[in-house]
Formats: C-alpha cells, sequence, structure tokens
C-alpha cells in the first residue's frame, strides 16, 4: 500500500501552483498523492487542465450554499470521500472559518505571493512597489484561522527591479512559488517538520532544504 499522503488541492483559478504541484507529485519518491482538486468556482480554468489529466476533482461552488459553514460542510464532506490527509491551498480565493481550519490544523497549507508577514491580503505586488521594496518573494504556511497567518514552512526571494510593473513583478515570484510550493509539499507530506508554539522547526535530516528558501537573487 502507498505511503504517500492523500493530498487534495483548492484552487479558485488559473491554478499554476496546482500544476507545478501535480506535476512534482509524479516522481517516484513524492512522498504526496494528489488524489482531488477542488474549486469553488465553476469556472476555474485550472479545473479543466486537472481532469485532462484524469485527476479526481470536485466543484464545489459556494455561491451554491446559503454560509460559508454548509458550503465548507459540503467540502469536508467531499475531502472525507476521497480520503484526504493534507490540504494545499493554490489561489483558493475564500476566508475559511476558524472551525474549518482548525480541523485541518497543521494538514493544511498555503501560498502567498509575499515574504510575509510582510504584505498580507491583496494586491500585494502593486503594494511592494508602492512601498519600494528592493526584495519580493513568496511564502509557504500552515494556515491558522487569521488571514495570511500561520508558521512558515518555506519562502523564496526574488529581486524588484526599478523598470518593475505590478505584471513582472508578479511573473518572477510566481516562477518562485513553482519551485518553492512542490518543495514545502515534500517536506510537510515526508513529516519533516517539527512545531513549536508560532515557529516550525525543519529537520535537519529532511536534505533538500536549499530550496525552501532559495534566493533567486
Ligand atoms: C498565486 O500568486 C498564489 O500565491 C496566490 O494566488 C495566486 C494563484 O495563482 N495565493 P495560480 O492560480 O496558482 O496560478
Amino acid at each position: 500500500m502507498s505511503t504517500k499522503k492523500r493530498t487534495a488541492i483548492l484552487i479558485s483559478g488559473r491554478g499554476s501552483n496546482m500544476k507545478s504541484l501535480v506535476e512534482a507529485s509524479r516522481t517516484a519518491d513524492y512522498p504526496a498523492e494528489i488524489v482531488l482538486v477542488a474549486s469553488n468556482r465553476p469556472e476555474a480554468p485550472g479545473i479543466g487542465w486537472a481532469e485532462k489529466q484524469g485527476l479526481r476533482t470536485a466543484v464545489v461552488d459556494h455561491k451554491q450554499f446559503p454560509s460559508r459553514e454548509a458550503f465548507e460542510s459540503r467540502l469536508q464532506t467531499v475531502l472525507d470521500e476521497h480520503g484526504v490527509e493534507l490540504v494545499a491551498l493554490a489561489g483558493f480565493m475564500r476566508l475559511m472559518t476558524p472551525a474549518f481550519v482548525e480541523r485541518w490544523r497543521d494538514r493544511m497549507i498555503n501560498i502567498h505571493p509575499s515574504l510575509l508577514p510582510s504584505f498580507k491580503g491583496l494586491h500585494t505586488h502593486e503594494r511592494a512597489l508602492a512601498a519600494g521594496v528592493k526584495i519580493a518573494g513568496c511564502t509557504v504556511h500552515f494556515v491558522r484561522a487569521e488571514m495570511d497567518e500561520g508558521p512558515i514552512i518555506a519562502q523564496a526571494a526574488v529581486p524588484v527591479f526599478p523598470t518593475d510593473s505590478p505584471d513582472t513583478l508578479a511573473a518572477r515570484v510566481l516562477e518562485a512559488e513553482h519551485r518553492v510550493y512542490p518543495a514545502a509539499l515534500r517536506l510537510v507530506a515526508a513529516g519533516g517538520i517539527q512545531f513549536g508554539v508560532q515557529k516550525v522547526t525543519i529537520n535537519q535530516h529532511s536534505g533538500g532544504t536549499d530550496t525552501l528558501f532559495s534566493p533567486a537573487i
């Protein structure tokens, strides 16, 4: 029997991070198996890609539910039906209730396109440029009830150039996202993490840690 962690990826849109996780998971020694791609938006382009790959997919359209709790209850059922052990949010644009987050505590991860704790929330690249930062990047973290909070697993940094627009910066950060998210999921699925009160520590023997905080500068 496979010892790979049964992992669901939740998306709302394009799904390029989902693709990077799916592609990584095809490596024989990758410790996570993508058993489900689910979207809260029926029109999400990523869901079509996942279907074409022969992956199990589900749409749980939040607009069809009277409350956040009702939506999450259905989502939980779908996750249970697929025996999901780990959840990776990849551009999933729904805030989750504290109860749902708690249920998946330390088993749900997210990628955010900034070097947290800077620039939580939306429009990160616009705000990074407005602030004049010289280094931007992305963060993979465990999900907690507060938006874009939670123990940091991995970060990657990229330079910000004077000529950058939000779009050129987003594209550079996205490339880093596609490197760092598969590395972080690998680590989490392999159990290479210890939890402190606020922080995680990466076990020495986990290997490949250079990808987890890789400066691309
Ligand atoms: C990424 O920048 C991710 O960091 C953020 O939303 C974007 C999703 O892009 N949470 P994609 O759908 O993975 O292409």
